[in-house]
């Protein structure tokens, strides 16, 4: 099925993605909601927190889930754990996201465990996904397959690249992600990218033949995918 497309002007992108995520939301009572750490998601979540302040937002009985992590201390600053505590933490009602433990002494069991407590709460009822430059979608680098499930992985030298602004020399070598499989099993996905860097690889993820070489592009086989976009990020389709 055709995606549902958003092209709007970059000073409401956070407005237009948090209205799309809310869209969604209300088909829920307690929606279970994979979450994106990066910059894009940044003015959703300040969105949300503009309209929880304001009263007219309840997300008390929202479950929230990390879509990934880096593999690397927990309090380090350039975590998830850090960025969500930044930038969702403060959302008045926010409940806490459920985030795997990236110092996990044995990640295969740390990654499962997750992957079950994900299950325990029925699934994910909405995937919300940043893209990164190589067409990875939480921490599915290229080479992930559709039935990939939550796992360690090691990240790609690109996403590394991006960590480095952020982590430095001491940018993680792995992460723990959720995988295709049960990012492509939500009831509903919502990919978003901002930004003219991001034009090539939303024409690649949305036009071009489905690969796992752009994890991303399996998104075009979900039934009910909405990608939001800023006018920059669109300008390739
Ligand atoms: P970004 O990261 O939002 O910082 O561009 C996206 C991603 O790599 O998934």
């Amino acid at each position: 099925m055709a995606p549902s497309l958003h092209a709007v002007p970059a000073a409401g992108f956070g407005r237009a993605s948090a209205a799309v995520l809310l869209s969604r939301t209300t088909r829920f009572a307690r929606p279970v909601i994979g979450l994106p750490t990066g910059s894009t998601p940044l003015g959703l979540y300040a969105e949300l927190g503009e309209l929880a302040s304001r009263g007219g937002l309840d997300i008390s009985l929202w479950r929230p889930f990390a879509i990934d992590e880096y593999m690397g201390p927990r309090q380090h600053p350039c975590s998830n754990y850090s960025y969500f505590a930044r930038h969702w933490d403060g959302i008045p009602g926010a409940p806490a996201v459920q985030q795997f433990d990236p110092q996990s002494p044995d990640p295969e069991v740390e990654a499962a465990s997750f992957a079950a407590r994900l299950s325990a709460a029925g699934g994910l009822d909405i995937a919300v996904l940043g893209i990164g430059l190589n067409g990875h979608v939480a921490f599915n680098e290229p080479g992930s397959g559709a039935d990939s499930s939550a796992r360690p992985v090691r990240l790609h030298e690109e996403s590394r690249r991006s960590a480095a602004a952020c982590w430095g020399a001491g940018t993680p070598e792995r992460g723990l992600t959720l995988g295709m499989a049960e990012l492509l099993a939500a009831r509903s996905v919502i990919l978003l990218a901002s930004g003219a860097s991001k034009a090539g690889i939303i024409a690649r993820a949305l036009r071009d033949p489905v690969s796992a070489e752009c994890p991303a592009s399996f998104l075009q086989q979900h039934g009910d995918l909405v990608v939001v976009l800023d006018k920059q990020a669109a300008s390739g389709l």
